[in-house]
């Protein structure tokens, strides 16, 4: 029978320091890095709480709030906030400490989508979540919602794909920044 588990049980921190290979052009911490780094926490979160392989199935909003400069430690905390039934939320914050000042500042905050694989290679079911406090049931409750808006979002992406024409389009481009210049009829 599949149990129920904390969200401290697979709660994860990954510290990072920011070495210049990571930097781009402009002296600044890539943001692949920081992306990639996320992907891993969130994977170390999913495994421990699934017990097992994990695969990133969506990302949801990685808004880059404050640039990553070189030296600086970043840490990631990643916690399961919401879990279906072989997929679980992954709440990922970033901060960012500058170790002469340790000024820390918020870098990023997302939310990943992973699901949990078994030996079929096949979604497997993960466990329940048992929440202790009253973040644990807000993240569990926003979690859900962004679930459900995103379904929404999908139905509706494919219903304008469906009603798409010509005429209805550019009435919506009018005031737009673009000059429609069609090649083929
Ligand atoms: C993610 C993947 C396994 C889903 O497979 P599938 O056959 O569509 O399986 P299901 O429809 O049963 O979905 C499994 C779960 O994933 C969720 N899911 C699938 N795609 C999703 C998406 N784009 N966003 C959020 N959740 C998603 C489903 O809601 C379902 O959740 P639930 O079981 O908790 O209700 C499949 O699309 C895949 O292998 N994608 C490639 C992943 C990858 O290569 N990642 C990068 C490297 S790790």
């Amino acid at each position: 029978m599949l149990d129920f588990k904390p969200v401290e049980y697979s709660q994860t921190t990954l510290t990072e320091l920011m070495i210049p290979s990571y930097s781009n052009f402009g002296g600044k911490i890539h943001g692949g890095i920081i992306l990639s780094l996320m992907d891993k926490v969130a994977y170390v979160c999913a495994a421990k709480h699934s017990d097992g392989y994990c695969i990133t199935a969506s990302i949801d909003v990685v808004d880059f709030l404050a640039p990553v400069e070189v030296g600086e430690l970043v840490s990631l905390m990643a916690s399961v906030n919401y879990v279906g039934n072989t997929s679980m939320i992954i709440g990922i914050r970033v901060v960012s400490e500058n170790l002469r000042t340790h000024v820390i500042k918020h870098t990023n905050t997302s939310y990943f989508t992973m699901v949990a694989i078994g030996d079929d290679n096949k979604p497997k079911q993960v466990p329940g979540l048992i929440l202790k406090s009253e973040d644990d049931v807000r993240r569990f409750a926003q979690g859900l919602n962004r679930k459900n808006l995103k379904t929404e979002y999908k139905k509706n992406e494919a219903s304008l794909r469906e009603s798409y024409n010509n005429e209805s389009c550019l009435v919506t481009l009018k005031n737009e920044r673009c000059k429609v210049a069609l090649t083929s009829g």
